[in-house]
């Protein structure tokens, strides 16, 4: 059984058409691409299945179990939304870190913040805290930025404050993370740690779907890439699919802009 499943998804704004009805599905530890020029809706996807946008129609089921229903939607409870929200983590282009607080405090501040939802003894409390934690300090190994723990995000080069995004979304233990063009507002020289961090979330087998505009990038590391255009799904396939065989004339056309730019 797919880990996700997404069904005839549609969004408008007023009259804008944005997305036209997307269906996939994604197995637990793959990795999907989404392509595509701006404006055909990738972002709009992606906040769609972190429940930052309702989506119009469409269904979305984590483990064959139906998370959100359109029809239903307007029932949703606060409560319910966060933790929908949970199975998905969002690390966007433009960082988006707490600057108030330090590197540590912006990866234990949603845990934290969940602890307080829960009824729990003070020592179960406490217990939970260390864990958080601990958590914590384990995720800004794997960054590689633990030294960088007390820093402030205004100290830290925009590569760094990204790896911290990355550390963030995966403190809530998401079942699915999400990048939205995670390297596009970076220099060139700073890419390479970020897209270095994401691929071994692949090799520990995390489950992610990437927005990119780095080809190459999602040639390598994506099992599945879909090609998006005006709000439907063109293209999708594997890799050599779709980078090396694409078929439709608009896949063809963007890949070829793409590799212009190079
Ligand atoms: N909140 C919004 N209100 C109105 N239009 C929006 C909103 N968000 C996105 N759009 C429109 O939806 C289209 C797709 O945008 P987006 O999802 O950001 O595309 P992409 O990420 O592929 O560049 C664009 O035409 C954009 O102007
Ligand atoms: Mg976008």
């Amino acid at each position: 059984m797919a880990l996700l499943e997404v069904k005839n998804i549609t969004k408008s704004f007023g009259k804008t058409e944005v997305l036209k009805g997307i269906d996939f599905s994604l197995e637990q530890g793959k990795v999907l691409s989404i392509i595509g020029s701006s404006g055909s809706g990738k972002t709009t996807l992606l906040r769609c299945l972190n429940f930052l946008e309702s989506p119009d129609t469409g269904t979305i089921s984590i483990n064959g179990k139906t998370i959100y229903n359109a029809e239903q939607h307007k029932k949703i409870k606060d409560d319910e939304l966060r933790s929908m929200r949970l199975h998905f983590g969002l690390v966007f282009q433009s960082f988006n870190l707490f600057p108030q607080y330090n590197v540590i405090e912006n990866i234990t501040l949603a845990p934290k913040l969940r602890l307080e939802e829960e009824k729990l003894s003070a020592a179960q409390k406490k217990a939970r805290i260390d864990e958080i934690n601990e958590n914590a300090w384990a995720l800004l190994k794997k960054i590689d930025l633990t030294e960088k723990a007390k820093s402030y995000p205004c100290e830290l080069s925009g590569g760094q404050q990204q790896r911290v995004a990355i550390a963030r979304a995966l403190a809530l233990s998401p079942d699915i993370l999400c990048f939205d063009e995670p390297t596009s507002a970076l220099d060139p020289e700073l890419t390479g740690e970020v897209l270095r961090v994401i691929r071994e979330l692949k090799d520990s087998n995390c489950t992610m779907i990437v927005v990119t505009h780095e080809m190459e990038f999602a040639k390598n590391i994506s099992d599945e890439v879909i090609f998006m255009a005006n709000g439907v799904i063109e293209e999708q396939g594997t890799p050599e699919d779709v980078f090396d065989n694409p078929k439709s004339p608009l896949t063809q056309s963007f890949l070829s802009k793409s590799l212009e730019s190079f």
